[in-house]
Protein backbone atom coordinates (compact mmCIF):
# COMPACT_ATOMS: atom_id res chain seq x y z
CA UNK A 1 0.00 0.00 0.00
CA UNK A 2 1.06 3.16 -1.21
CA UNK A 3 2.11 5.61 2.08
CA UNK A 4 2.50 9.73 1.88
CA UNK A 5 5.42 11.40 3.87
CA UNK A 6 5.20 14.56 4.59
CA UNK A 7 8.07 16.96 6.14
CA UNK A 8 6.38 19.52 8.30
CA UNK A 9 7.44 23.77 8.77
CA UNK A 10 6.77 24.92 5.25
CA UNK A 11 4.51 27.61 4.51
CA UNK A 12 1.61 27.30 1.67
CA UNK A 13 2.04 29.68 -0.79
CA UNK A 14 0.27 29.83 -4.52
CA UNK A 15 -2.33 29.25 -6.19
CA UNK A 16 -4.12 25.67 -6.67
CA UNK A 17 -7.76 24.28 -8.84
CA UNK A 18 -9.61 22.21 -6.91
CA UNK A 19 -11.51 19.38 -8.40
CA UNK A 20 -15.00 18.07 -9.32
CA UNK A 21 -16.98 17.50 -6.35
CA UNK A 22 -16.83 13.46 -5.32
CA UNK A 23 -20.53 14.21 -3.58
CA UNK A 24 -22.22 15.25 -6.93
CA UNK A 25 -20.35 13.38 -9.20
CA UNK A 26 -21.41 10.05 -7.43
CA UNK A 27 -25.15 10.45 -7.62
CA UNK A 28 -24.92 12.25 -11.07
CA UNK A 29 -23.77 9.37 -12.95
CA UNK A 30 -26.01 6.78 -11.03
CA UNK A 31 -29.02 9.04 -13.12
CA UNK A 32 -27.39 7.80 -16.04
CA UNK A 33 -29.26 4.82 -15.08
CA UNK A 34 -32.47 6.91 -16.11
CA UNK A 35 -32.20 7.49 -19.92
CA UNK A 36 -31.64 5.30 -22.62
CA UNK A 37 -29.00 7.01 -24.25
CA UNK A 38 -25.26 8.78 -23.99
CA UNK A 39 -24.64 11.27 -21.18
CA UNK A 40 -21.80 13.28 -21.01
CA UNK A 41 -20.28 14.36 -17.66
CA UNK A 42 -17.21 17.14 -17.50
CA UNK A 43 -15.06 18.03 -14.38
CA UNK A 44 -15.08 14.24 -13.37
CA UNK A 45 -12.64 13.96 -10.50
CA UNK A 46 -10.20 11.25 -10.87
CA UNK A 47 -11.22 8.97 -7.82
CA UNK A 48 -11.03 5.36 -7.06
CA UNK A 49 -14.84 5.83 -5.64
CA UNK A 50 -15.65 7.48 -9.66
CA UNK A 51 -13.55 4.15 -11.05
CA UNK A 52 -15.72 1.75 -8.52
CA UNK A 53 -19.35 3.49 -9.76
CA UNK A 54 -18.02 3.41 -13.04
CA UNK A 55 -17.24 -0.61 -13.09
CA UNK A 56 -20.71 -0.68 -11.42
CA UNK A 57 -23.23 1.08 -13.84
CA UNK A 58 -21.03 -1.26 -16.43
CA UNK A 59 -22.02 -4.79 -14.52
CA UNK A 60 -25.92 -3.14 -15.42
CA UNK A 61 -25.06 -3.07 -18.61
CA UNK A 62 -24.31 0.46 -19.01
CA UNK A 63 -21.79 1.30 -21.83
CA UNK A 64 -19.31 3.84 -19.66
CA UNK A 65 -15.63 5.21 -20.52
CA UNK A 66 -13.88 8.08 -18.64
CA UNK A 67 -11.02 10.30 -21.12
CA UNK A 68 -9.11 12.62 -18.70
CA UNK A 69 -12.12 14.27 -16.61
CA UNK A 70 -14.86 13.64 -18.81
CA UNK A 71 -16.73 10.38 -18.47
CA UNK A 72 -19.49 9.14 -20.75
CA UNK A 73 -22.49 6.42 -19.42
CA UNK A 74 -24.89 5.13 -21.84
CA UNK A 75 -27.81 3.42 -19.85
CA UNK A 76 -29.33 2.25 -23.28
CA UNK A 77 -28.50 -1.55 -22.62
CA UNK A 78 -29.43 -1.22 -19.06
CA UNK A 79 -30.16 -5.17 -18.68
CA UNK A 80 -29.35 -6.07 -15.36
CA UNK A 81 -30.70 -5.07 -12.13
CA UNK A 82 -28.34 -6.63 -9.35
CA UNK A 83 -25.42 -4.93 -7.76
CA UNK A 84 -23.54 -7.49 -6.46
CA UNK A 85 -21.45 -7.43 -2.70
CA UNK A 86 -18.41 -7.40 -4.10
CA UNK A 87 -18.99 -4.03 -6.03
CA UNK A 88 -21.08 -2.71 -3.66
CA UNK A 89 -18.33 -3.40 -0.69
CA UNK A 90 -16.04 -1.35 -2.03
CA UNK A 91 -17.90 1.83 -1.88
CA UNK A 92 -20.98 2.31 0.14
CA UNK A 93 -22.74 5.25 -2.35
CA UNK A 94 -23.51 2.37 -4.60
CA UNK A 95 -26.86 2.03 -3.10
CA UNK A 96 -27.45 5.11 -4.91
CA UNK A 97 -27.98 2.93 -7.88
CA UNK A 98 -31.07 1.85 -6.27
CA UNK A 99 -33.59 4.31 -6.95
CA UNK A 100 -33.06 4.73 -10.74
CA UNK A 101 -32.65 0.67 -11.09
CA UNK A 102 -36.36 0.48 -9.43
CA UNK A 103 -37.51 3.34 -11.28
CA UNK A 104 -36.26 2.11 -14.89
CA UNK A 105 -36.74 -1.61 -14.27
CA UNK A 106 -39.20 -1.79 -11.92
CA UNK A 107 -36.61 -4.24 -9.93
CA UNK A 108 -33.66 -3.83 -8.06
CA UNK A 109 -31.45 -6.24 -6.11
CA UNK A 110 -28.73 -4.16 -4.63
CA UNK A 111 -26.28 -5.56 -1.49
CA UNK A 112 -26.89 -4.04 1.63
CA UNK A 113 -23.66 -1.55 2.19
CA UNK A 114 -22.34 -2.26 5.29
CA UNK A 115 -21.37 0.07 7.89
CA UNK A 116 -18.48 1.94 7.79
CA UNK A 117 -15.72 3.15 10.25
CA UNK A 118 -18.01 6.48 10.35
CA UNK A 119 -20.88 4.72 11.98
CA UNK A 120 -23.22 2.59 11.01
CA UNK A 121 -25.10 3.97 8.40
CA UNK A 122 -28.54 2.29 8.18
CA UNK A 123 -30.33 2.80 4.69
CA UNK A 124 -33.52 2.69 6.08
CA UNK A 125 -35.32 6.11 5.36
CA UNK A 126 -34.15 5.04 1.37
CA UNK A 127 -36.11 1.72 1.31
CA UNK A 128 -39.04 3.56 3.70
CA UNK A 129 -39.31 6.15 0.65
CA UNK A 130 -39.11 3.24 -1.64
CA UNK A 131 -41.87 1.72 -0.05
CA UNK A 132 -44.19 4.62 0.09
CA UNK A 133 -43.69 4.90 -3.49
CA UNK A 134 -45.18 1.78 -3.84
CA UNK A 135 -42.06 -0.54 -4.23
CA UNK A 136 -42.34 -4.33 -2.21
CA UNK A 137 -38.81 -4.33 -0.46
CA UNK A 138 -37.62 -7.51 0.94
CA UNK A 139 -33.91 -8.16 2.54
CA UNK A 140 -32.31 -11.44 2.43
CA UNK A 141 -28.80 -12.63 2.73
CA UNK A 142 -27.40 -9.58 2.64
CA UNK A 143 -29.34 -8.04 -0.65
CA UNK A 144 -32.19 -5.58 -0.35
CA UNK A 145 -34.97 -6.61 -2.89
CA UNK A 146 -37.34 -4.17 -4.48
CA UNK A 147 -40.22 -4.75 -7.15
CA UNK A 148 -43.21 -2.39 -8.07
CA UNK A 149 -45.54 -2.50 -10.84
CA UNK A 150 -45.42 1.58 -11.18
CA UNK A 151 -44.05 3.73 -8.99
CA UNK A 152 -46.60 6.20 -7.71
CA UNK A 153 -45.76 9.90 -6.45
CA UNK A 154 -46.19 10.24 -2.35
CA UNK A 155 -45.77 12.45 0.46
CA UNK A 156 -42.58 11.24 2.58
CA UNK A 157 -41.06 12.75 5.13
CA UNK A 158 -37.60 11.86 6.51
CA UNK A 159 -36.99 11.59 9.79
CA UNK A 160 -33.28 12.46 9.88
CA UNK A 161 -31.44 14.88 7.07
CA UNK A 162 -30.18 12.03 4.79
CA UNK A 163 -28.28 13.54 1.67
CA UNK A 164 -28.13 10.03 -0.63
CA UNK A 165 -31.55 9.30 1.08
CA UNK A 166 -32.90 12.67 -0.56
CA UNK A 167 -31.09 11.84 -3.79
CA UNK A 168 -32.03 7.93 -4.09
CA UNK A 169 -35.84 8.66 -3.98
CA UNK A 170 -35.50 12.07 -5.72
CA UNK A 171 -34.30 9.90 -8.52
CA UNK A 172 -36.97 6.91 -8.23
CA UNK A 173 -40.20 9.65 -8.15
CA UNK A 174 -38.55 11.35 -11.21
CA UNK A 175 -40.45 8.12 -13.42
CA UNK A 176 -43.41 8.06 -10.74
CA UNK A 177 -46.69 8.77 -11.71
CA UNK A 178 -47.79 11.66 -10.43
CA UNK A 179 -46.26 14.30 -7.65
CA UNK A 180 -43.94 13.36 -4.98
CA UNK A 181 -43.34 15.48 -2.34
CA UNK A 182 -40.04 15.24 0.08
CA UNK A 183 -40.12 16.75 3.59
CA UNK A 184 -37.31 17.72 6.18
CA UNK A 185 -34.88 16.23 2.79
CA UNK A 186 -31.20 17.28 2.48
CA UNK A 187 -30.17 20.78 1.16
CA UNK A 188 -26.97 19.96 0.58
CA UNK A 189 -25.59 21.96 -3.21
CA UNK A 190 -24.71 18.31 -4.16
CA UNK A 191 -28.39 17.28 -3.64
CA UNK A 192 -29.35 20.80 -6.03
CA UNK A 193 -26.45 19.94 -8.69
CA UNK A 194 -28.26 16.31 -9.42
CA UNK A 195 -31.36 18.12 -9.33
CA UNK A 196 -30.08 20.47 -11.93
CA UNK A 197 -28.91 17.45 -14.25
CA UNK A 198 -31.99 15.69 -13.79
CA UNK A 199 -33.85 18.58 -14.59
CA UNK A 200 -32.11 19.46 -17.84
CA UNK A 201 -32.57 15.73 -18.15
CA UNK A 202 -36.47 16.04 -18.95
CA UNK A 203 -37.37 16.26 -14.97
CA UNK A 204 -39.76 18.36 -13.12
CA UNK A 205 -38.59 19.03 -9.87
CA UNK A 206 -38.75 22.12 -7.71
CA UNK A 207 -37.31 23.24 -4.51
CA UNK A 208 -34.20 20.85 -4.28
CA UNK A 209 -31.99 23.00 -1.99
CA UNK A 210 -34.42 23.31 0.56
CA UNK A 211 -35.77 21.11 3.11
CA UNK A 212 -39.40 20.64 0.72
CA UNK A 213 -38.78 19.20 -3.04
CA UNK A 214 -41.95 18.02 -4.97
CA UNK A 215 -41.00 16.28 -8.36
CA UNK A 216 -43.75 15.93 -11.03
CA UNK A 217 -43.50 12.42 -12.38
CA UNK A 218 -42.34 12.50 -16.08
CA UNK A 219 -42.84 9.51 -18.67
CA UNK A 220 -39.19 9.13 -19.83
CA UNK A 221 -35.91 11.34 -19.80
CA UNK A 222 -33.31 12.08 -22.64
CA UNK A 223 -29.29 12.00 -22.03
CA UNK A 224 -27.66 15.29 -21.65
CA UNK A 225 -23.85 17.13 -21.03
CA UNK A 226 -23.79 18.57 -17.98
CA UNK A 227 -20.49 19.45 -15.77
CA UNK A 228 -19.90 18.15 -12.03
CA UNK A 229 -19.79 21.43 -9.51
CA UNK A 230 -16.96 22.04 -7.31
CA UNK A 231 -15.75 20.11 -4.79
CA UNK A 232 -16.92 22.13 -1.24
CA UNK A 233 -15.16 19.65 1.17
CA UNK A 234 -11.30 19.43 -1.45
CA UNK A 235 -11.89 23.57 -1.44
CA UNK A 236 -12.26 23.65 2.34
CA UNK A 237 -8.93 21.02 3.30
CA UNK A 238 -7.03 23.61 1.30
CA UNK A 239 -8.34 26.84 2.64
CA UNK A 240 -7.73 25.08 5.92
CA UNK A 241 -4.08 24.13 5.32
CA UNK A 242 -3.23 27.68 4.15
CA UNK A 243 -4.16 29.36 7.41
CA UNK A 244 -2.56 26.03 9.35
CA UNK A 245 0.68 26.83 7.95
CA UNK A 246 0.17 30.56 8.08
CA UNK A 247 0.57 30.59 4.29
CA UNK A 248 -0.88 32.47 1.45
CA UNK A 249 -2.98 30.35 -0.89
CA UNK A 250 -5.41 31.28 -3.89
CA UNK A 251 -7.79 28.34 -4.60
CA UNK A 252 -9.16 28.55 -7.65
CA UNK A 253 -12.66 27.41 -9.69
CA UNK A 254 -14.47 26.92 -6.60
CA UNK A 255 -18.02 27.85 -5.34
CA UNK A 256 -17.40 30.06 -2.20
CA UNK A 257 -21.18 30.12 -1.93
CA UNK A 258 -21.47 26.47 -0.54
CA UNK A 259 -18.54 27.26 1.83
CA UNK A 260 -20.04 29.85 3.89
CA UNK A 261 -19.84 28.15 7.33
CA UNK A 262 -15.98 27.40 6.90
CA UNK A 263 -15.47 30.67 5.65
CA UNK A 264 -16.95 31.74 8.39
CA UNK A 265 -15.51 29.46 10.68
CA UNK A 266 -11.70 30.12 9.62
CA UNK A 267 -12.68 33.67 9.43
CA UNK A 268 -13.33 33.29 13.34
CA UNK A 269 -9.82 30.99 13.71
CA UNK A 270 -8.03 34.33 12.68
CA UNK A 271 -7.22 33.52 8.45
CA UNK A 272 -7.97 36.41 6.09
CA UNK A 273 -10.36 35.24 3.70
CA UNK A 274 -11.35 36.79 0.39
CA UNK A 275 -13.63 35.75 -1.85
CA UNK A 276 -13.79 36.94 -5.80
CA UNK A 277 -16.01 35.20 -8.39
CA UNK A 278 -14.53 31.66 -8.35
CA UNK A 279 -11.50 32.33 -6.41
CA UNK A 280 -10.59 31.90 -2.60
CA UNK A 281 -7.77 33.75 -1.32
CA UNK A 282 -6.35 32.70 2.19
CA UNK A 283 -3.60 34.24 4.05
CA UNK A 284 -3.50 32.42 7.54
CA UNK A 285 -2.37 35.01 10.46
CA UNK A 286 -0.72 34.15 14.01
CA UNK A 287 -1.74 33.52 16.53
CA UNK A 288 -4.28 30.70 15.27
CA UNK A 289 -7.99 31.08 17.54
CA UNK A 290 -9.73 28.64 19.15
CA UNK A 291 -13.31 28.12 18.08
CA UNK A 292 -15.74 25.80 18.82
CA UNK A 293 -17.58 24.06 15.81
CA UNK A 294 -20.53 22.11 15.90
CA UNK A 295 -21.59 19.72 12.50
CA UNK A 296 -24.84 19.95 11.41
CA UNK A 297 -26.70 19.31 7.75
CA UNK A 298 -25.87 22.06 5.42
CA UNK A 299 -25.86 24.76 5.43
CA UNK A 300 -24.15 24.11 8.93
CA UNK A 301 -20.96 23.50 9.49
CA UNK A 302 -19.98 19.91 7.17
CA UNK A 303 -19.19 17.20 8.76
CA UNK A 304 -16.61 16.00 6.31
CA UNK A 305 -14.62 19.11 7.29
CA UNK A 306 -14.74 18.49 10.88
CA UNK A 307 -11.23 16.28 11.20
CA UNK A 308 -9.40 19.21 9.04
CA UNK A 309 -10.63 21.65 11.31
CA UNK A 310 -9.58 19.77 14.70
CA UNK A 311 -5.92 19.99 13.32
CA UNK A 312 -6.45 23.92 13.03
CA UNK A 313 -7.42 23.38 16.52
CA UNK A 314 -5.12 21.11 18.02
CA UNK A 315 -2.62 23.99 16.95
CA UNK A 316 -4.58 27.22 18.50
CA UNK A 317 -4.39 29.46 20.71
CA UNK A 318 -7.16 28.41 23.73
CA UNK A 319 -9.35 25.65 24.21
CA UNK A 320 -12.19 24.58 21.26
CA UNK A 321 -15.32 21.96 21.31
CA UNK A 322 -15.81 20.19 18.37
CA UNK A 323 -19.57 18.76 18.49
CA UNK A 324 -20.08 16.37 15.54
CA UNK A 325 -23.97 15.20 15.36
CA UNK A 326 -23.97 13.38 12.09
CA UNK A 327 -22.24 10.38 12.62
CA UNK A 328 -21.85 8.68 15.73
CA UNK A 329 -18.07 7.45 15.43
CA UNK A 330 -16.43 10.27 13.59
CA UNK A 331 -13.36 11.22 16.14
CA UNK A 332 -11.10 7.63 14.44
CA UNK A 333 -8.69 10.13 14.11
CA UNK A 334 -8.28 11.77 17.29
CA UNK A 335 -6.22 9.06 18.40
CA UNK A 336 -3.88 9.19 15.42
CA UNK A 337 -3.37 13.17 16.23
CA UNK A 338 -3.06 12.09 19.78
CA UNK A 339 0.16 10.50 18.81
CA UNK A 340 1.34 13.51 17.22
CA UNK A 341 1.43 15.39 20.43
CA UNK A 342 -2.73 17.21 20.11
CA UNK A 343 -4.57 17.79 23.11
CA UNK A 344 -7.91 16.33 22.91
CA UNK A 345 -9.77 14.99 25.31
CA UNK A 346 -13.40 13.30 23.72
CA UNK A 347 -16.49 13.00 25.54
CA UNK A 348 -19.60 11.26 24.02
CA UNK A 349 -19.87 13.00 21.08
CA UNK A 350 -17.60 16.11 21.94
CA UNK A 351 -13.82 16.47 21.50
CA UNK A 352 -11.84 19.02 23.98
CA UNK A 353 -9.54 20.40 22.04
CA UNK A 354 -6.27 22.74 23.65
CA UNK A 355 -3.96 24.18 21.47
CA UNK A 356 -0.36 23.21 21.93
CA UNK A 357 2.77 25.03 20.21
CA UNK A 358 3.09 22.36 17.64
CA UNK A 359 2.78 18.32 17.05
CA UNK A 360 5.56 16.10 16.48
CA UNK A 361 5.82 14.47 13.21
CA UNK A 362 4.84 10.44 13.86
CA UNK A 363 3.96 7.00 11.48
CA UNK A 364 0.11 7.20 11.89
CA UNK A 365 -2.62 5.33 9.58
CA UNK A 366 -5.40 6.61 8.14
CA UNK A 367 -8.96 5.02 8.64
CA UNK A 368 -11.26 6.90 6.60
CA UNK A 369 -11.10 9.42 3.54
CA UNK A 370 -11.23 12.77 5.85
CA UNK A 371 -9.39 11.38 8.77
CA UNK A 372 -6.58 10.30 5.98
CA UNK A 373 -6.60 14.25 4.90
CA UNK A 374 -6.34 15.45 8.20
CA UNK A 375 -3.25 13.59 9.24
CA UNK A 376 -1.72 15.06 5.72
CA UNK A 377 -2.53 18.16 7.38
CA UNK A 378 -1.54 17.34 11.02
CA UNK A 379 2.35 16.76 9.09
CA UNK A 380 2.53 19.65 7.44
CA UNK A 381 2.75 21.31 10.59
CA UNK A 382 4.80 18.98 12.39
CA UNK A 383 8.45 19.12 13.35
CA UNK A 384 10.30 16.61 11.66
CA UNK A 385 8.68 13.92 9.59
CA UNK A 386 4.86 11.78 8.88
CA UNK A 387 4.43 9.26 7.37
CA UNK A 388 0.55 8.11 6.38
CA UNK A 389 -0.19 5.02 5.83
CA UNK A 390 -3.48 3.03 4.28
CA UNK A 391 -3.94 6.00 1.55
CA UNK A 392 -5.81 4.34 -0.50
CA UNK A 393 -8.48 5.81 1.69
CA UNK A 394 -7.75 9.13 0.57
CA UNK A 395 -7.08 8.21 -3.09
CA UNK A 396 -11.12 7.70 -2.72
CA UNK A 397 -11.91 11.53 -2.49
CA UNK A 398 -9.41 13.35 -3.30
CA UNK A 399 -7.30 13.83 -6.87
CA UNK A 400 -3.70 14.07 -6.20
CA UNK A 401 -3.63 15.86 -2.89
CA UNK A 402 -0.55 15.29 -2.53
CA UNK A 403 0.68 16.56 -5.87
CA UNK A 404 -1.25 20.33 -5.45
CA UNK A 405 0.36 20.76 -1.73
CA UNK A 406 3.70 19.56 -3.55
CA UNK A 407 2.62 22.88 -5.93
CA UNK A 408 1.60 24.81 -2.76
CA UNK A 409 5.47 24.15 -1.42
CA UNK A 410 4.53 21.59 1.07
CA UNK A 411 7.70 18.93 1.05
CA UNK A 412 5.26 16.11 0.52
CA UNK A 413 5.36 12.96 -1.37
CA UNK A 414 3.85 9.40 -2.17
CA UNK A 415 5.85 6.28 -1.84
CA UNK A 416 4.25 3.25 -3.84
CA UNK A 417 4.23 0.64 -2.15
C1 LIG B 1 -23.31 11.68 2.48
O1 LIG B 1 -23.33 10.41 3.08
C2 LIG B 1 -21.87 11.90 2.02
N1 LIG B 1 -21.54 10.89 1.01
C3 LIG B 1 -20.93 11.83 3.21
O2 LIG B 1 -19.61 12.10 2.74
C4 LIG B 1 -21.34 12.90 4.21
O3 LIG B 1 -20.50 12.81 5.36
C5 LIG B 1 -22.80 12.69 4.61
O4 LIG B 1 -23.64 12.70 3.44
C6 LIG B 1 -23.30 13.79 5.54
O5 LIG B 1 -23.16 15.03 4.93
C7 LIG B 1 -22.01 11.03 -0.24
O6 LIG B 1 -22.70 11.98 -0.57
C8 LIG B 1 -21.62 9.96 -1.23
P1 LIG B 1 -26.52 10.68 5.39
P2 LIG B 1 -24.76 9.71 3.44
O7 LIG B 1 -27.47 9.70 4.82
O8 LIG B 1 -25.77 10.16 2.49
C9 LIG B 1 -28.22 8.52 9.24
C10 LIG B 1 -17.31 11.76 2.52
O9 LIG B 1 -16.37 11.80 3.33
N2 LIG B 1 -29.08 7.78 8.31
O10 LIG B 1 -26.76 12.14 5.14
O11 LIG B 1 -24.50 8.26 3.60
C11 LIG B 1 -26.74 8.20 9.05
O12 LIG B 1 -26.39 7.05 9.79
C12 LIG B 1 -18.61 11.08 2.91
O13 LIG B 1 -17.29 12.25 1.35
C13 LIG B 1 -29.99 6.85 8.83
O14 LIG B 1 -30.07 6.65 10.04
O15 LIG B 1 -25.05 10.35 4.85
C14 LIG B 1 -26.07 9.45 9.56
O16 LIG B 1 -25.96 9.37 10.97
C15 LIG B 1 -18.55 10.50 4.30
N3 LIG B 1 -30.79 6.16 7.97
C16 LIG B 1 -27.04 10.57 9.18
O17 LIG B 1 -28.29 9.92 8.92
C17 LIG B 1 -30.75 6.36 6.61
O18 LIG B 1 -31.51 5.71 5.87
C18 LIG B 1 -26.65 11.34 7.92
O19 LIG B 1 -26.36 10.37 6.93
C19 LIG B 1 -29.81 7.29 6.10
C20 LIG B 1 -29.00 7.99 6.97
Amino acid sequence: MDKIIVQGGRRLQGTVQVSGAKNAALPILASALLCDGPNTFTNVPVLRDIQSTLQLLSHLGARCSMEGHTVQVDAAGLNNDEAPYDLVRKMRASILVLGPLVARLKKARVSLPGGCAIGARPINLHLRGLELLGARIDLSHGYVEAVCEQLRGAEIYFDMVTVTGTENIMMAAVLAQGTTVLRNAACEPEVKALADVLNRMGACIIGAGTPEIVIEGVERLHPVSAAIIPDRIETGTLMTAAALTHGDVTIQATEPEHLEAVIHKLRLAGAQIDVSGSQIRVQGQRPIQSVDIKTLPYPGFPTDMQAQFMVLMSVAQGTSLISETIFENRFIHVSELQRMGADITVTGNSALVKGVEHLSGAPVMATDLRASACLILAGLVSENTTEVNRVYHLDRGYEALEAKFQQLGAAIQRVKA
